[in-house]
């Protein structure tokens, strides 16, 4: 239902997932997460690009983020979407406009990851992350979404990874899709990753995972810099919190731009409050034109 939920309310009921439209809020927000002892991942919204200038738009958003995150002297990374630089316009063009924002942040000594979208993307996406690391550039990471089925395959030789549930809709055919069943090759993925001595950064708000996590590096006995927690501006910030009071390094993903419709869809989608809040917002809308 939520595509039909008109923008303004989509942009009200999604605020707290967005730092917003300009980076300065992102900075703002990212000095909050530092100042509380969390690290962040700022990403620049924007996957619906339909011309190379637009997708040069987005990197060069990007250089002024990694410039901006020097200057301030602000712990965070950053984190990118391929097809805001470009994927389906030209897959050449995508990877220059990669390489310059990945070699601007290698100059900086600081780090991107590659998010990971929908499946036409997989294999590509894959691609270009292991050529950039076969290449020698080290200050790259993945990111592998464990509802596809495909996904235990596809960790030999990444060395650098998120591990996170996966939020777009797929088919049957190469995801799963019970509840229990993603959680369970959450689990399989990280243990791979661990045993394969691969830097993990776990992705999720899931208490269960995040208690089995725990216990998986405790019991591999891993320093606390070759992993860490990862979660999405605006959900669970109190375990965020929480982790981050007992030591371990987290790292709250923070989105800001003008595009931020499709980004806020993904989060109210797996909000478990969202349908209350639509329609009572909605309906609150409609009875208030009515009453007007
Ligand atoms: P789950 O959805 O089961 O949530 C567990 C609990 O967290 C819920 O019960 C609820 O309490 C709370 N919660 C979760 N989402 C909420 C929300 N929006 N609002 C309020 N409460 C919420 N996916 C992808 O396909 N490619 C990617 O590159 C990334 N990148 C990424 C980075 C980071 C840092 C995170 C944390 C997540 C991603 N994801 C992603 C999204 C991921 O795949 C997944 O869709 C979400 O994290 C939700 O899954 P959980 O593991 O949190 O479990």
């Amino acid at each position: 239902m939520l595509p039909a939920v008109p923008r303004p309310v989509v942009r009200r009921l999604s605020s707290r997932y967005i730092a917003g439209p300009s980076l300065d809020d992102a900075v703002r927000v990212v000095r909050r997460l530092n100042e509380a002892g969390k690290l962040a991942t700022v990403d620049v919204l924007g996957e619906e690009v339909s011309t190379a200038d637009e997708a040069a738009g987005i990197a060069h958003a990007y250089h002024e983020v990694l410039a901006r995150i020097d200057r301030d002297g602000l712990d965070a990374n950053v984190s990118v979407k391929l097809t805001g630089l470009g994927l389906e316009l030209e897959e050449g063009l995508c990877r220059a406009n990669l390489l310059s924002v990945v070699e601007d942040a290698a100059r900086r000594g600081n780090f991107v990851r590659i998010d990971m979208e929908d499946s036409s993307t997989t294999d590509r996406t894959l691609a270009l992350y292991r050529g950039l690391r076969a290449e020698g550039h080290a200050n790259v990471g993945a990111v592998v979404q464990a509802y596809l089925r495909r996904s235990l395959g596809d960790l030999p030789g990444l060395d650098n990874v998120r591990l996170c549930k996966g939020i777009y809709v797929e088919s049957p055919a190469i995801a799963y899709r019970e509840y229990e069943t993603v959680r369970v090759n959450f689990v399989r993925c990280l243990e791979a990753l661990l045993e394969q001595g691969s830097y993990v950064a776990v992705a999720t708000h899931d208490e269960q995972l995040i208690r089995r996590a725990l216990q998986l590096v405790h019991a591999a006995g891993l320093p606390r810099d070759r992993y860490e927690f990862q979660m999405l501006l605006g959900v669970r910030p109190e375990r965020a919190d929480s982790l981050a009071a007992e030591g371990h390094r987290v790292r709250v993903y923070v989105p800001y731009g003008t595009h931020w419709y499709e980004y806020s869809l993904r989060r109210l989608q797996e909000n478990p409050k969202v349908a209350g809040y639509v329609a009572a917002d909605t309906f609150g809308r409609l009875l208030g034109r009515a009453g007007r």
